[in-house]
């Protein structure tokens, strides 16, 4: 299989004219790649969670670049061309949130915050507007307010689905590609990785944060996601 792309968790092969492969692998990084681990077991954790994820958004008329996963760890998806942007969506202040914002830990927002970043790891991704977007080549007013649509309705379908199995959706990051007529769809993945999820009795952290703080038994609580939301 031809290699399109290696990121830092997942890798991209090409499966045919308009379809890829990609492989969820054990590595786990935070801070722009400067700690890196093996987690055994965690692509394929990430694999499953991020089906299931993708399904319902598809079954809830979601454009998503998902078609099918492929034991154990890979799914198969539509060949798009990716936006290098982090689109992100936040229902609870925390996380850099509140590193660059007068907000208190843990405050339900009144509405969500939808932030734009440019994927960049030597510029940390930092937040990006229209105008930057577009004189970058990036992306244009019209795409980020489709974008920004999408991901409020991603917002309120993973919200309630993911509530009824115990796990609160704090905040989570999407990225979108474009087929070949500028149709925009998801892509990437959704996963602890990209998502935070408390528990929604306890508000114990079930994502990539304990791995991020060293909180320890980081894949536990992937395969507990993984449970939940498989039931
Ligand atoms: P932040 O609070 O660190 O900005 O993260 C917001 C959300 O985005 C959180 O759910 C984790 C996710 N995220 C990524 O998926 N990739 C990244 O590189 C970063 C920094 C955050
Ligand atoms: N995924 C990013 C990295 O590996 C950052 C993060 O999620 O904290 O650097």
């Amino acid at each position: 299989m031809k290699l399109l792309y290696r990121g830092k968790a997942k890798t991209v092969y090409e499966l045919d004219k308009n379809h890829v492969i990609i492989e969820f692998r054990d590595d786990i990084s935070a801070f722009d790649g400067k700690k890196k681990d093996v987690i055994a077991g965690k692509g394929e954790i990430n694999a499953r969670i991020s089906s299931i994820l993708f399904e319902e958004l598809n079954r809830n008329g979601i454009p998503t670049h998902y078609i099918k996963f492929e034991e154990p760890n890979k799914i198969i998806a539509k060949r798009l061309e990716m936006i290098p942007l982090e689109v992100i969506c936040r229902n609870i202040a925390t996380g850099s949130l509140i590193r660059r914002f007068p907000f208190k830990d843990k405050t339900v927002l009144k509405k969500p915050i939808v932030e734009f970043c440019l994927k960049d790891d030597r510029y940390h991704d930092p937040m990006i507007n229209e105008d930057i977007a577009y004189n970058l080549g990036i992306s244009n007013e019209d795409e980020m307010k489709k974008m920004k649509e999408i991901i409020l309705r991603v917002n309120d379908i993973l919200k309630k689905f993911l509530y009824d199995k115990g796990i609160i959706l704090v905040d989570f990051k999407l990225e979108f590609g474009k087929d070949k007529n500028n149709k925009l769809y998801v892509a990437d993945e959704i996963t602890p990785d990209t998502c935070r999820f408390w528990d929604r009795e306890t508000r114990e952290v079930m994502d990539k944060d304990r791995y991020r703080k060293d909180m320890g038994n980081v894949i536990e609580y992937y395969r507990e996601v993984l449970r939940r939301i498989s039931a």
